[in-house]
């Protein structure tokens, strides 16, 4: 019985290291299996299902931002996002910590490049199943959406100079 109390705790662990440490997480039964798997690999099978929904569009660059999209998706970032993903993109906002998926940090180069702009504005449009992350479709027009994604990407880390 010592092995399987063990495992579980080893599994609550896990569990508790991605995801946001708030009352929510602290019940063992709501960290199931799939919940426990690491964050990167859940990040993977999205991708996959998004290259699939979108297939050739998958990699369809965006056309370049104007200012008056950047201003408009700025509101609506401070209106509908800003309270998860945080002020600035880091994923710190004010809702976080009650979330059992925290939003990624958005600020960092290699997370904000892990998904095409096309996906994003498919997460953006539709949410991730099982997610905190809702879809905002009936919300925001498609333009909308996009404008709000292009405010989100200048919201990324100048990479580190070598
Ligand atoms: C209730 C909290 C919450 C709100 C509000 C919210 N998000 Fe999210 N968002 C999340 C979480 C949590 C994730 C990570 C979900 C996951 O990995 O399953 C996420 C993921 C994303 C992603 C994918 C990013 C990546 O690279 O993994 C995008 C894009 C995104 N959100 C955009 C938005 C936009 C735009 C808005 C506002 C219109 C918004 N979100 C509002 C919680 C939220």
């Amino acid at each position: 019985m010592d092995t399987l109390r063990s495992a579980r705790r080893r599994l609550l662990a896990v569990g508790l290291a991605w995801a946001v440490a708030g009352a929510a997480c602290s019940a063992p039964e709501r960290v199931d299996a799939k919940r426990a798997a690491p964050a990167d690999r859940r990040r993977e099978e999205l991708r996959d299902q998004l290259r699939g929904t979108l297939g050739e569009r998958y990699d369809v660059p965006l056309a370049a931002a104007t200012i008056e999209e950047l201003a408009r998706g700025s509101n609506f970032y401070d209106m509908l996002c800003r309270a998860c993903h945080g002020p600035t993109g880091k994923g710190n906002g004010r809702s976080a910590r009650m979330l059992m998926i925290p939003p990624p940090d958005l600020t960092d180069p290699s997370t904000a490049a892990f998904f095409s702009d096309r996906a994003k504005l498919q997460i953006i449009a539709e949410g991730i199943a099982g997610s905190p992350m809702i879809g905002w479709s009936r919300m925001l027009e498609e333009q909308d959406q996009i404008a709000v994604l292009h405010f989100m990407s200048t919201l990324v880390r100048e990479p580190q100079s070598p």
